[in-house]
Formats: structure tokens, sequence, C-alpha cells
């Protein structure tokens, strides 16, 4: 319950990015223009009308980098939980000037409430994955970890169906449409105070062994709760010996430069293998595809999306889905440029292999590098530097969103915008079969423990894969 209600802020990030992209939103776009936009101005061209959406588009990335930056402000202070409850007054306000734009007839309600719903989905992005893998049993810790995921694409979905002009995408309903943000958050204010606060956080960083081991059992659901004591006890001794851990201090020091270079680089290979491109532009690609309706093919690939992030990750191990997930992400755009390329024109029954490539890229996606980047953070740092490299690992993927939205136009590029993704998804793919580790199974304290061994045998430099072998999946044990 505790993990179901945190990614409740997940849905909700989920929901904001699919809201404003969903097909239907063309007829928004489009019918609000003129309802909404010129009723404003009259005078105004078409040019400014288009430039203002895009910025309203543009700008829940922006404010989801400010809020991922500044996810360390509020998590050791103010704990896990209660960071997650205070968060919401920002979600409250956003769907206030959402849901009210058109009745104050005001643009600039609606591009700031699209900037703060940004900000508070960039601090879900941050504070969910942590809370939730802080509270996870070592054994559930990717299983658990991938609800964040899944609770975005939920959100995804229903804001694909919800907009579809039939039930709120269009000229009158739009404004309930971006206003619906406000019940998923009433719903968390509820259930939050419910949920236990993080034993980790409270014992590691408040130093109170009593609560912690109150919210533990609450957590697990026995008493006896030793072991699992005994693991955070370690972690806190050991962390005692390092010194408060700052966004700087995690790239100058040896031991923390190596995760923190594998964590952006996971989170960059989940934006850069192009997802958003279609999540955002999804119409264009299967209207170029001859598909007859685009908009069931996007509520398509919504549920293809959906279904195939509930792949068990602890079946197989972080590495080898991440890996899986970009390799067929990389097939999947070749023949789809392929398809585009040369028979497309031809045949018409190929826009539906079209279709079908579409969605493995989408399904090869959330097999690995749609979930995996986002709790696989929390697992690579112990509980002093986790909130740094969460803000700073959340920071680049909410950057690498924006340049994707902002640069890779469908429009601009036409299909080879998908050549571009392959050879990035083959760089991602070798970077992680030689420089990621294998976290499943692992106590944070043994990661932590096998980053510092090998910064220690590397001395400053980049330390070599063979010095994570026992990470990498190779212990007998495992
Ligand atoms: C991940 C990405 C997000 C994307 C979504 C698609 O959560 O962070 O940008 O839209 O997956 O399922």
């Amino acid at each position: 319950m505790a993990a179901g209600t945190a990614v409740i802020g997940s849905l909700q990030f989920g929901y904001n990015t699919g809201v404003i992209n969903a097909p239907q939103n063309v007829s928004i776009i489009s019918c609000q223009r003129s309802l909404f936009w010129v009723q404003l101005s009259h005078h105004w061209q078409y040019g400014t009308l288009t430039a203002l959406w895009s910025l309203s588009v543009a700008i829940f990335s922006v404010g989801g980098m400010f809020g991922s930056f500044s996810v360390g402000i509020f998590v050791n202070r103010f704990g896990r939980r209660n960071s997650m409850l205070m968060a919401n007054v920002l979600a409250f306000i956003a769907a206030l000037l959402m849901g009210f734009s058109k009745m104050a007839a005001s643009y600039e309600m609606l591009i700031i409430g699209r900037f703060i719903v940004g900000l508070y989905s960039g601090l879900s992005t941050g504070f969910v994955p942590m809370y939730v893998e802080e509270i996870s049993p070592t054994s559930l810790r990717g299983a658990l970890g991938t609800l964040h995921q899944l609770g975005v694409v939920i959100g995804i979905l229903v804001a694909q169906v919800f907009g579809i002009e039939s039930i709120l995408g269009n000229a009158t309903l739009w404004p309930l449409l971006l206003g619906f943000t406000l019940l998923p958050s009433v719903l968390q204010c509820v259930l939050l105070p419910l949920c236990p606060e993080s034993p980790r956080y409270l014992l590691i960083n408040c130093n109170e062994e009593s609560k912690a081991r109150t919210s533990e059992i609450h957590l697990r659901g026995t008493e006896d709760v030793s072991e699992d004591m005994q693991e955070m006890r370690e972690e806190s001794l050991q962390m005692k010996k390092e010194k408060a851990v700052t966004i700087p201090e995690l790239f100058r020091s040896s031991v923390y430069r190596q995760p923190i270079f594998v964590a952006i680089m996971l989170h960059l290979s989940q934006q850069l293998s192009g997802i958003n491109a279609v999540f955002y532009y999804s119409t264009g690609i299967f209207e170029r595809a001859g598909v007859s309706q685009p908009v069931y093919a996007t509520i398509g690939a919504g549920v293809v999306n959906t279904a195939f992030t509930l792949f068990v990750v602890e079946r197989m191990g972080r590495r080898p889905l991440h890996l899986i997930g970009l390799m067929g992400m990389a097939v999947s755009a070749v023949f789809l440029t392929y398809l585009w390329c040369s028979v497309q024109d031809q045949l018409r029954w190929m826009s539906y292999v079209s279709i079908a490539a579409i969605f493995s890229f989408v399904a090869f996606f959330e097999i690995g590098p749609g979930p995996i980047p986002w709790f696989i953070v929390a697992e690579l740092f112990s509980q002093g530097p986790r909130p740094a490299a969460i803000a700073v690992a959340g920071f680049c993927n909410w950057s690498a969103n924006f340049l994707v939205g902002m640069c890779f136009q469908y429009q601009l590029c036409g299909p080879f915008v998908f050549i571009i993704f392959t050879i990035l998804l083959l760089g991602f793919f070798v970077f992680t079969y030689f420089k990621v580790p294998e976290t499943k199974g692992r106590t944070f304290d043994e990661i932590s423990a096998g980053f510092r061994q090998s910064a220690g045998r590397g001395s400053d430099k980049y330390s070599a894969p063979e010095e994570f072998s026992t990470l990498r999946g190779d212990d007998p044990d495992l």
C-alpha cells in the first residue's frame, strides 16, 4: 500500500506527459487555439499562437529539470514521505491554474500551471523511486521499483483515453482534462499519512532507532525485523565514515565518480532512445505510416507500453533486461526506417507492419530502459550520496527529455530520425555491457562496497569492468 500510494506521484507525471501530447490534443490545440487563444487576442498571428502553445508544452520539462534538481533539499530535511505529501501543494496550484485558465481567459495561467506541474513531476521522479527502494525488501526491490514506471505508463494511457474527443478532449471540456490532476493529489494526501516513513531515513539520517523499528515492523507485517535492522545499522556505520555528500563531491570523489557516471548514462539511454519521439509525435508517425485512425494506434502504443512494464525485473536482473531492451529498440528502429524508406509506398498493408514495429520499439523500451534507470540510481548509492545522485540523474533525464521534445521533431527529420536513435542505442548498449554492474539481490551496502573496492583498486582512474565481476552476476551465489 505504501508503494502504491507513492506511485500516485508517478501517475501524475505520466498523466501530464501524455495529456498535452495525446493525439486529440491536436484538436485541443486547433479548436481551443481558436476558442481560447484567439478569443483573448484577436490580432495574434498563427505563428504567435503556435509559439505560445509550444511553450506550454515544453515548459513542463523545464519545470521537471528544476524539480528533479531540488529533490535533495527536501528529502533529508522533511523525510521521504512528508516531502511527497508537501509536493502535492504544487499539484493543487497547477490544477487550479490550468483548470480555470479558460474561464479566466488567461494563457499565462495555463503556461504557469504547466511549469508548476512540471516542478511537481520532477520532484516526484526523485521522491517516489527513493521512497519505494528504501522501504522494499532486497529481494523485491526490482519488482517494486518497477511500480514507478508502471504508474507513469498508466498515467500516459489514462491521458490518451481521456483525451479522446468524445470524452474530455474537446473544445468545451479541455479545462477538466488538464485540471483532472487535482484528483490523484487529493487521494495521495488522504493515503500518505497512513504510510510509514522510510525506516532507513529514520535510522540512518535521524538516528531514531526505535521509530525506524516501528516503521519496519509496520512495513514488513512481522515483529521479526532484526535482520533488516542489522543491515541498516551496518550501512549507518559505514556512512559515519563518510562525510556528507554534495553534488560537486559526487564528481570529485573517486568512490562516487563511477556510479554517478553509470547513473547519468542510464538515464540518458532512457531518453535518447527516442521513446518520447513516439509519445510526443505519434500522430505524425502513424499518419506517415498510412494508418487511417492514428488516435487509436497511439492508444494501442499506450496499451503495449503498459503491458510490457509488467515484465518482472526480479527474474532476470537489471543488466540483461536493459541490454535486451536497448538492442530490441535498435532493431525495431532500423526495421521501421527500412519500411518507411522502401516498401511503405508500394504496399498498403505494410502500414500494419509499421505499427507492429513501433509497438515492438515501445515494448522493448519497457522491458529495460523504461523502468530500470528510475530505480537503479537508488541502488547504486548508499544513504548519504543517494539524494544528490538522484537529483543529478533526474536532472539529466529531464534535460534529455526536453532536448528530444524540442529537436527531434518527426516533421523536421522525417523517418531518418530513427537512425539517429539507433546509433545512440547501440552506443548505450556497448556502455551498459562494459560498465553497468548487476545490482539484483545485493544490499545497498554491498553495492557501494563494490564501487569503493574498484575505486580503491583503480585509484582515481575510471575502473575497468572486471573489477565488478561479482556485481555483474558472475557470483555463483546469485
Ligand atoms: C519513462 C520516461 C518518460 C516516458 C515514459 C514512457 O518514464 O522517463 O519520459 O514518457 O517512460 O513510458
